[in-house]
């Protein structure tokens, strides 16, 4: 039986094909959508149908199927502009992922604004993608990182993120939404007190954009950064969006063809944004073929997936927290999540020794056909700060019901049992 009336749960699984897979004789249980998400048949379907009907460059030539190929490629500029809420295509810029994304900003922006003396200000939440391209700009450019801490429950500790936010701060860098906990940041709040002191809110979005409906111009962030195979799309092609004022006077990122207006041996100029951070060819067929997961998440509503999520995280949280010695790190039920959700077994509740190591864990649960990550999900510090070596992590998506809920709390019953022996 479904667990919420949100969505069509029958429908949307019949459109998943690896869905109907079998792993080690099991049904697929896949828990690991905030790693990557799976992809829903329109766009398999787009991705051949690009190199069967309109395989080209874009930008180039003067054919048929070169103005088709980059007609498509453009119109997906603005269905993603639609997407997040942003008026403009001109702000978006196509890279392979959103570490890329936050590596062009950091290397564009940062470093044509920061000066020794500049602060840039993030967390100990962070994944690797947002916390080292910002340690690289700061060995750069001579700013300093200022990195808020986590507290023992692994919660962020806003009031000194808050603290942290002087004149001083150019740039304030932070997940929407963490990878390991699950907890949605309130970036609005954090957006005025950036704007406030003259600095900017650059948001890693890769786990939020694919959940929560985002629009840029309500939250009033600068620039975010996502991904497409996160959220039903291909892999190989992540966003960043920035306000088009803020892209305009930037340098390029890499150089090369399509980023130019004019080269001399010596010297070139620059293309108009977004082309001048785009060099090279770009992956078209996935831009394209990210069109279709687009319009797969509008055709159910991100509203509508936020529900089903959100109840199915509340049973997660419940239902996990029955298994005796099981701890769940971040955000209570009722506090703002996703449904990420990270655990790890203890033997002895009371004894941090008597931990069963995540990966013993995520491999008993693959035995069982339930994919999980287990693992440090590249943030060595919140590992560090919470004095374990790794998590199990569990991360729901629109395709995941109280089954697949109920397939782990049995399979993780079971580990325990086989590691109290
Ligand atoms: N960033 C992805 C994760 O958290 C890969 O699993």
């Amino acid at each position: 039986m479904a667990l919420t009336r949100a969505l069509d749960m029958e429908r949307i699984r019949s459109e998943f094909p690896i869905l109907g897979r079998q792993v080690h004789g099991h049904r697929l249980v896949y828990l690991d959508s905030a790693a990557t998400s799976q992809k829903p048949r329109s766009v398999i379907d787009a991705v051949s149908r690009y190199y069967e009907d309109i395989n080209s460059n874009v930008h180039r030539g003067v054919h048929y199927l070169a103005d088709q190929a980059t007609e498509a490629y453009e119109n997906a500029r603005a269905r993603v502009a639609r997407f997040i809420g942003a008026d403009d295509p001109r702000g978006i810029v196509y890279t392979r992922n959103t570490t890329e994304a936050i590596n062009l900003f950091a290397r564009t922006w940062g470093v044509a604004t920061l000066k020794p003396g500049d602060e840039i200000v993030t967390t100990e939440i962070e994944h690797h993608s947002n916390l080292v391209p910002w340690q690289m700009l700061a060995a750069l450019t001579g700013a300093t990182l200022r990195v808020a801490p986590v507290r023992p429950d692994a919660t962020l500790d806003l009031d000194a993120l808050r603290g942290l936010i002087s004149p001083r701060t150019r740039l304030v860098a932070m997940s929407h939404c963490s990878n390991v906990t699950g907890a949605i940041h309130p970036i609005e709040e954090i957006g005025r007190l950036a704007h406030a002191v003259g600095a900017l809110l650059f948001v890693d979005a890769a786990q939020s954009a694919p959940h929560i409906p985002l629009d840029v111009k309500a939250l009033d962030v600068d620039a975010i950064a996502f991904s497409s195979h996160k959220m039903l799309g291909p892999t190989g092609i992540g966003i960043l969006w920035a306000k088009p004022e803020i892209l305009e006077p930037l340098p390029p990122f890499m150089g090369g063809g399509s980023m130019i207006r004019e080269v001399w041996t010596d010297h070139a100029t620059w293309a108009d944004i977004p082309a001048r951070f785009e060099a090279g060819t770009p992956n078209i067929a996935d831009a394209i073929a990210f069109v279709e997961a687009l319009d797969y998440l509008d055709g159910i509503g991100m509203n509508a997936i936020r529900e089903h999520e959100t109840t199915l995280a509340g049973e997660a949280l419940a239902r996990l927290g029955e298994i005796p010695g099981l701890r769940i790190y971040g955000p209570p039920t009722g506090a703002p999540r996703s449904a990420v959700v990270s655990f790890n077994l203890f033997i002895d509740p009371a004894d941090p020794d008597s931990l069963v190591h995540p990966h013993d864990v995520g491999t008993v649960l693959d035995a069982a056909g339930i994919a999980v990550r287990a693992g440090h999900h590249c943030c060595n510090p919140l590992m560090r700060k919470l004095d374990i070596p790794a998590t199990v992590r569990a991360s729901f998506y629109l395709y995941n019901d109280i089954d697949d809920l109920d397939t782990l709390v049995t399979a993780l019953r079971n580990c325990r049992e086989m590691f109290d022996r």
